[in-house]
C-alpha cells in the first residue's frame, strides 16, 4: 500500500509557537531595496582608510555567514522537523537568509569601488579565522547526524557569531553616522533575533526529551564548542578592529552575545558579561531601534507576540516626490 501524502493544515497546529513565529516573521518582512542607502554617502566621506576598511571587511564577514544560512543552513535544520509548520517557518527563514546575504551587496555597491568590492569577496572568501568558523558551523550542517547539534551550531551562528560585526554599524549610529547602513542591520539583527530564539526553542524541545546522561553529555559537547567558536572569534576580532581601537569593546559585547545563545538554548550563561558591561552606545543602538530584540524571550515559560508597526502606503515612496 502507497503512503499518503498529507495536506498542511494552518487550522490544526500543533505547536502553537509555529504559528506564532510564522506570524511575527511574515509581519516583519523586508527587502533591501527599500532603504536609501545612498543617503549615507556624506557620512562614508568623513570616514578614514582604517575605518572604511572595518566597515568593509566586517560586511564581508557577515556575507559569508547569511550566505551559509541561506545557502546550507536551512536546508539541514529542514531535513529534522517535527511538523509540517516547523518546515514553512525554516522555509521563510531560508529566503530571508538570502534576502540578508543580498543586502549586503546593496551596501557595497553604494559605498565601495568595484574594486574595493572585489577585494572584499576575495577577503572573506580566503581569511583564515572567517573560514575557520565557518567551516566548524558547516561541517556540522553538512556532515552531523545529530539534529540538535545542528541546531546548535545554528543559535551559535545566529546569536554570537554574528556580532563581531553587528558592532560597528550600531557603533556609528550611536554616533549618528550610517544610519541607513545601519537600518539594514537593524532588520536584519531583529529577524536574527526571532531565529534564534524559534530554533533554540525547538532545540529546547528534543533536548527534555533525553535521558539526564544524554543531557549532560550534549552540554559538555555544547560548552566546548562555543569556546572553541569563542578563541576563533577573539582573534577574529583583533584582525578586524585593533586598528581602530574597539577591540576590547567588541570582545566584551559578543561575549555578551554568547550568553544570550546560552540562554536560547536553555544554557547558563558562560561568561560574566552583562549589558551593564557593553557599551551604552551600542546598547543604545540596540534597545532604540529594534524594540523588538528580545521579544521572543519568554518563549518556554508563556509566550508574548511582539509588537510591529504595520506598513503605510507612503513607506514605499523613498525617493519620489510626494
Ligand atoms: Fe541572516
Ligand atoms: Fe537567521
Amino acid at each position: 500500500m502507497t503512503e499518503n501524502y498529507n495536506a498542511i493544515n494552518w487550522n490544526a497546529v500543533d505547536d502553537a509557537i509555529d504559528k506564532a513565529t510564522w506570524e511575527k516573521l511574515t509581519e516583519q518582512f523586508w527587502l533591501d531595496t527599500r532603504i536609501p542607502l545612498s543617503n549615507d554617502l556624506a557620512d562614508w566621506r568623513t570616514l578614514d582608510d582604517d575605518h572604511r576598511w572595518v566597515v568593509g571587511h566586517v560586511f564581508g564577514g557577515l556575507t559569508l555567514l547569511d550566505t551559509l544560512q541561506s545557502q546550507e543552513g536551512m536546508a539541514s535544520l529542514r531535513k529534522n522537523t517535527v511538523t509540517m509548520h516547523e518546515t514553512a517557518v525554516l522555509n521563510n527563514i531560508q529566503f530571508m537568509e538570502s534576502v540578508h546575504a543580498k543586502s549586503y551587496s546593496s551596501i557595497f555597491s553604494t559605498l565601495n569601488t568595484p574594486d574595493e568590492i572585489e577585494e572584499i569577496f576575495d577577503w572573506s572568501d580566503t581569511e583564515e579565522l572567517l573560514q575557520n568558523k565557518t567551516l566548524k558551523i558547516r561541517d556540522i550542517y553538512k556532515d552531523e547526524p545529530n539534529p540538535l547539534k545542528k541546531k546548535i551550531a545554528s543559535v551559535f551562528l545566529e546569536t554570537f557569531l554574528f556580532y563581531s560585526g553587528f558592532y560597528t554599524p550600531l557603533w556609528y549610529l550611536g554616533h549618528n553616522k550610517l544610519s541607513n547602513v545601519a537600518e539594514i542591520i537593524k532588520l536584519i539583527l531583529r529577524d536574527e533575533s526571532v531565529h534564534g530564539t524559534y530554533i533554540g526553542y525547538k532545540f529546547q524541545i528534543g533536548y527534555n526529551q533525553l535521558s539526564s546522561e544524554d543531557q549532560s553529555e550534549l552540554k559538555d559537547w555544547l560548552y566546548d564548542f562555543l569556546y572553541k567558536l569563542y578563541e576563533n572569534e577573539e582573534n577574529y576580532t583583533h584582525l578586524l578592529y585593533d586598528q581602530v581601537g574597539w577591540t576590547e569593546d567588541v570582545l566584551t559585547f559578543i561575549r555578551y552575545n554568547a550568553n544570550k545563545a546560552l540562554m536560547n538554548l536553555g544554557q547558563d550563561p558562560l561568561f560574566p558579561d552583562t549589558n551593564e558591561d557593553v557599551n551604552p552606545v551600542i546598547m543604545n543602538g540596540i534597545s532604540t531601534t529594534t524594540a523588538n530584540h528580545d521579544f521572543f524571550s519568554q518563549v518556554g515559560n508563556g509566550y508574548l507576540l511582539g509588537n510591529v508597526e504595520s506598513m503605510q502606503d507612503s513607506d514605499y515612496n523613498f525617493g519620489k516626490k510626494i
